[in-house]
Order: structure tokens, then sequence, then C-alpha cells
């Protein structure tokens, strides 16, 4: 496990879009697994600026994403196709063809999850983007959920919606229920980068950074991929000796 220290949020994007950029130049049609969030807002925004300012093109690229809240329409403002649309997708050039979400609305929900873990394999994850939940959560894989665990539908623990609830209009209003990638799904992109910032998320990396590996804390498997990168600001890695 590779550890890289940023200064702050915007240090923390910048590096984050340094080490996506470098990918893209080693291999333009990369399949990048994609997170939504605060944690990754800065990167997309770094990546809009080089596609702007500096051309850079991800005309190639595919993209799959970890998850969607169950029940949320697509076209809703909180729904994480919403989110992909409006804070990466439409302003840059990838074809909408290449993005992928769950579909959190499907009729037949475990079909959804098996057609998303096949297109997972059929894919191939070249770089999964990761941030952590305060619970140590990884995607939507909240703490017991077995690391043999591919995509599948799960319950949002309490503190996730809390945690959530600051894009919605009120607590009741954050879904209960999402499709997400499975651990086992997560742990199979060729490389991994998990980035934390903030005082908030302190304690998780602390977890994380101890060693100690259980389904109690779902982040603790990244111990067992060969290739992750942990890019953490000063405040997240506060109360790591
Ligand atoms: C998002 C996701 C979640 C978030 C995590 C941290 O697609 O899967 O695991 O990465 O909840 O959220 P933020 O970045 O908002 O603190």
């Amino acid at each position: 496990m590779n550890i890289v220290r940023a200064s702050n949020y915007e240090d923390m994007s910048k590096k984050a879009a340094e080490y996506v950029l470098r990918k893209l130049s080693e291999k333009p049609d990369a399949v990048l697994g994609l997170a939504t969030g605060s944690t990754p807002a800065g990167l997309y925004e770094q990546l809009i600026i080089e596609h702007q300012k500096r051309n850079v093109s991800y005309r190639q690229i595919r993209t799959i994403n970890l998850d969607e809240y169950i029940g949320l329409p697509a076209d809703d403002e909180n729904s994480y196709h919403s989110f992909m649309n409006t804070q990466l997708f439409r302003h840059i050039d990838i074809p909408l063809a290449n993005t992928h979400l769950p579909n959190g609305e499907a009729a037949d929900l475990p079909a959804e999850c098996s057609r998303y873990e096949a297109l997972i394999d059929h894919l191939g994850i070249d770089l999964q983007l990761l941030g952590i939940g305060e619970n140590g959560h990884i995607g939507f894989n909240e703490p017991g959920t077995s690391f043999g665990q591919t995509t599948h539908m799960t319950t949002l623990a309490e503190s996730t919606r809390q945690a959530n609830a600051r894009f919605f209009p009120s607590i009741e209003a954050v879904p209960q229920q999402a499709i997400t990638m499975g651990i086992a799904s997560i742990m199979k992109s060729r490389e991994i980068l998990l980035m934390a910032s903030g005082r908030r998320k302190a304690a998780a990396i602390e977890r994380l950074m101890s060693g100690e590996t259980g389904e109690d804390f779902p982040a603790s498997v990244l111990h067992r991929h060969p290739h992750v990168t942990i890019l953490a600001d000063e405040e997240a890695l506060s109360t790591v000796t």
C-alpha cells in the first residue's frame, strides 16, 4: 500500500488528477472505475480544466461507477447519474455510451446486479477511484459486508444516510437502498486509488493504516490488493502516527 500525502483538498485533487492523467497517457482507452460524493469532485474539476485549457481528450476512456441509489430516477438531481453528468461527463468529450452506472430503477434489480457484474468482468477496470466512508465503507459496502460479495443491493447504514443528507432536502429524502459494486468487484481492478480529505475522515484513515483487516471495516480489504495508493491530506492523516 503506497501512501501519498497532500497538504489539503485542492492539493489532493491536483495530485489525483496527475495520477489519472499519467494512467491515461500510458493507456488512452483505460477503463476508469468512478466514485461520487465530495471527495472526487475536485479531481473531476481538474480533469475538466485539463480538457478545456490543454485539450486533453477523454474520447477513448470507458467509465464504470461504483454505485447508484435504488428508486431515484436517473434524472433526479440527487441520483449518481446526475452527479456524474453535472460534475464531469457533460463538460468533457467522453461519449455517454462509454459511461456506465447501475440502473437503480431496473424492474428486476437482482438481474441488474448480475448484468453490472458481467460488465465489470467484460470491461476490466484499470484504475478504480474510491472515497471512504467515516465507518470505513467503500462503494456502499457497509461494515459487515462479506469480502466475497459481488455487485448487490444493499441497505444504507443510518450513519451513511445522515452523512449524505447534506445533498438532499431532508434525511427522509435519502434513499434507503442502493446497488453497489461489491468488495470482490472492487478487488478485481488492476489498480486502486483511494482518496481522503478532512478531519472527518481521520479516524477511518487511522484504522485503515493500522493494517488490521476485517469485514467490520470494509476498506481494510485493500491490504490484500497488490496495487493500492492512498492519497490523503494532512487533516485526514492527522491522527496517524
Ligand atoms: C460514492 C461512494 C461512497 C463515498 C463515501 C465518501 O460513489 O461509493 O463510498 O466515496 O461515502 O463520500 P464523500 O466523498 O462524500 O465523503
